[in-house]
Parts: C-alpha cells; structure tokens; sequence
C-alpha cells in the first residue's frame, strides 16, 4: 500500500517507520520542517525505544520519507491522520484545530479513490463531521476511523503487534467495502498473525477510544483512591493490588498506587471525553469521571504535603532531590507528568529542587529553566534534606541506599512510586515513606 501519514510526533513517526517495515511505502508529513529534515536523516525528536532502530531500516529500505509538502501526498492512496489532539487552553474538550488543518491541507490532494483515516483521539462525531468537511469541498475520498492504543515506551511493539485492531467504516456498502478493503491491506502482517479485529460503525470507533483510556484512568484512580484509605488506617496497598489482582475478573495490570496518571493521553482524554457527554447532554454518565480527575490530582498535593510535614514545615533553603520528570520511565515525555508537577510546586514554594531524568533532563531544562537539574541521582541527591522517586526508572530502582545515604544531608526518601524495598532501605539508615503503605 502506498500511504501518506499526517503528523509526525510519538503517534505518526512511529506508525510510518513501523507501517514501511512491513512493506508499505510511506510517507510521513508533518509542518515541522525541523522535525522533517531530522526524520529524514533517521533522527528521533523523542526517546522511544525501539524507534531509531526501525527508523533507520525504513528509511535504509528506501520505503520512507518524510516531508512538508502536502501535495506529495497526491502519490498515496490512504492517507492516516495522526495529528495531536490537545485539550483545549482554555476548557475541558479536545482541540481539533490541527484535525481540521490536516484534512482542509489534504483536501486538493485527494483523488476519489482514496481512502482517508483518523487514528487521532477525537470526541465522538468527529469522524461524520470530517466525511462533511470533505463533501463540502469537492471530495468524495472514503473516511474510516481506525483508533491506535500504543503505549509510549512501547509504541513500536504496539503499532506492529496491537492487542485490537479497530475499524469504524461509513454506513454506506460501497464506501465500507472500499475503506475495508485498505485497512485490511495495510494491517495485512496482523490480520495473519491473528490479531482480533473489531469493527463498527464512526461512533463506536470513535468511543472505544474514549472507552478504553477512561477505565484505565478510573483503574488507576480507583486504586489510588484505596490507598487514601491504606494511609488512615495502616493498611498496605500494594497488598491489597496483589489480592484483588488476583481475581482474573478484575487482572493485575494498572494497580500499581503511586502519585497517579500523567501524559499526552490520559489526562485529557477522560476531560474530552466528559465535555463531549456535556454537549450530548448525558454529563451524568461520565460525572464519575471527575473524581477519577481529582483522586488522581490530589495524589500530587499529596505528595507535596508529605515533603513538607517531612522538612518541618517550610520548604525555604531546602534542598529536595527529584528522581524522575517524564510522565512514566522509558519516555522523555513530560506532558501532564506528576513528577514535574511536584517539582515544580516545590520550587514555586521556595524549595532548592534539583531534577534528573535519564532521558528528560533537556526538556525540563527547556520548559522549566527555574528548576536545576544534575546528570545522576547521585548528584541530584548531593547535600539534599529529602529525596523524592517520582518516575520508576529502573536507574533509580537500582539505587544503593548505602551509596546514596553517603551523599545526602538527610536520608530521607519519599518513593512516589512504591518501586524500592522499604526495608533494604530503612536498613541503610533511612526514613522511607511511600504512597499507601505503612
Ligand atoms: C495510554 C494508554 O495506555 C494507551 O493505550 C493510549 O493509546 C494512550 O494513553 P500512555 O500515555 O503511553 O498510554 O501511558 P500508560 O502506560 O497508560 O501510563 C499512563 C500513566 O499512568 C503514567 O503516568 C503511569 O505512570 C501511570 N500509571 C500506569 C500508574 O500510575 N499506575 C499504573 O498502574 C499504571
């Protein structure tokens, strides 16, 4: 299949190096002509692992290529619109501004044939708004919905061995059968693999998404929700994900208590989704959902107020060491990310915070240059009063509490993600404290 893919961040880039590594020719557009000009010279604009590796035997194929033209695309016959989606500035929904771009910059390019794709998280209704949107100018290329559900740290593997692969085709024979018929084409490696296909109608599409990404927050708040129970009364969280994990009604995957949900996804999804039930008038079915949103925000304060209680108090002239700022390990990104959101309230109140990430420090330098950043834990922990684990990289994991006591001022360690062995670390000298556990 030849195919054109629009936007190029951690959702296209990794679509068309993976998509032209099972034999599609690909092209991937994006406005960013930095962003482009490195894509083609097999650069990464972000830590994903995996990427460069499929990135650069794409491009060796001679089957990729990125550019900022649209009408290079009037060479592809299914064009996949992988543009962000953002919350809006100023309210709940999510902003379509760059949907709407990438389909009116389409729009001249299109031949009637073609086949046009959504896998951007849209609110639902999007997609029958689009197919008027490309009437209305003149166009009678076929539209489907084909949401993605890649984890980022994972996206290769997931764009190449999906869990699901979902399609939502037009109401019309004709133009399903043609949508079909190209999405069948392009998953061809999966569909062999037996990957399970699910197929409906736009909305439904459309809302599997918003479904799929609300449980998950709701899992996590949920058993974030339970460790505020855990802290007033002594119990163990961690314990209590184990037992109730073990119920395969109920699984063990997205138990894990911390200081919650953050990133490119989560966050404002399940707010795009309840402004979308708003419009439609049911905000009761997801008013749920707005707990979801404060348990999760509140495990943040939360963790700003152990620091506190834990440096008597006031944060002035305090040292505080944060391991971790992207929103989850093996990721650079720090979009809605928890562990930059307590670091950056804890310098705001007049603590010294130094940061490190292995893989964000250049990010967090760009974004927030009030906040200092060290190479290593090591030298973010030098002289620090309290050191706070707020992103479970395994570096950090792995740290010698005996090693790491050495340079402290105060061995104290709040572990925000429940990742270390409180009593290896209580051994080496240390006050630990974590999030739901005694
Ligand atoms: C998510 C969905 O998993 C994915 O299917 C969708 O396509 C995009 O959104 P992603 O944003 O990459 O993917 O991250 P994910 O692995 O889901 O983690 C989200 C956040 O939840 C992270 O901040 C992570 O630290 C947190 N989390 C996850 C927990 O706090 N506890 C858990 O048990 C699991």
């Amino acid at each position: 299949m030849r195919i054109s893919i629009i936007g190029c961040g951690y959702l296209g880039a990794v679509y068309a190096a993976s998509m032209a590594s099972i034999g599609h020719d690909v092209l991937g557009l994006d406005v960013d002509q930095d962003k482009i000009d490195g894509l083609n010279q097999g650069r990464a604009p972000f830590h994903e692992p995996g990427f460069d590796k499929v990135l650069a035997q794409s491009l060796e194929s001679g089957r990729l290529r990125f550019s900022t033209e649209y009408a290079d695309a009037a060479d592809y016959e299914a064009h996949v619109i992988c543009v962000g989606t953002p919350q809006q500035v100023d309210a709940a929904g999510a902003d379509l501004t760059y949907v709407h771009a990438a389909v009116d910059s389409l729009i001249p390019h299109l031949s009637d044939s073609d086949v046009v794709l959504g896998r951007s998280t849209v609110p639902v209704g999007t997609a029958s708004s689009l197919v008027e949107r490309l009437r209305a100018a003149g166009s009678q290329a076929v539209l489907a919905w084909n949401p993605e559900f890649l984890r980022e740290g994972f996206a290769v593997k997931d764009t190449l061995h999906p869990d699901r692969l979902v399609y939502g085709l037009p109401e019309d024979p004709a133009e399903a059968a043609r949508a079909r018929e190209v999405l069948d084409a392009m998953y061809a490696p999966m569909l062999e693999a037996e990957t399970p296909l699910v197929v409906g109608n736009y909305a439904t599409a459309e809302l599997v998404k918003g479904a799929a990404n609300s449980f998950l927050a709701t899992k996590i708040s949920f058993i974030n929700a339970v460790a505020e129970v855990c802290e007033a009364t002594g119990a163990d969280v961690s314990v209590i994900a184990e037992a109730i994990g073990l119920d395969d009604r109920i699984g063990p995957k997205f138990l894990r208590a911390g200081i919650g949900f953050g990133g490119g996804c989560l966050p404002k999804d399940i707010r795009a989704f309840m402004a979308r039930a708003g419009e439609l008038g049911v905000t009761e079915a997801l008013g749920f959902l707005r707990e979801v949103d404060h348990v999760n925000n509140r495990r943040r304060d939360h963790v700003v107020n152990m620091a506190r209680k834990a440096l008597d108090g006031s944060f002035t002239g305090k040292r505080i060491a944060v391991l971790g700022a992207a929103f989850k390990p093996d990721s650079d990104d720090t979009r809605q990310s928890p562990a930059l959101y307590i670091a950056s309230k804890l310098s705001g109140r007049g603590a010294d915070v130094v940061v490190t990430d292995p893989a964000a420090n250049q990010r967090v330098h760009a974004e927030r240059p009030n906040l200092a950043i060290a190479e290593d834990a090591y030298a973010a922990a030098t002289g620090a009063d309290i050191v706070l684990l707020l992103t479970e990289w395994q570096q950090f994991k792995d740290l010698d509490p005996v090693k790491l006591r050495e340079v402290v001022t105060t061995p104290h360690m709040i572990d925000g993600r429940n990742v270390l062995d409180p009593a290896q670390w209580r051994e080496a000298g240390w006050t630990y404290q974590s999030m739901g556990r005694p």
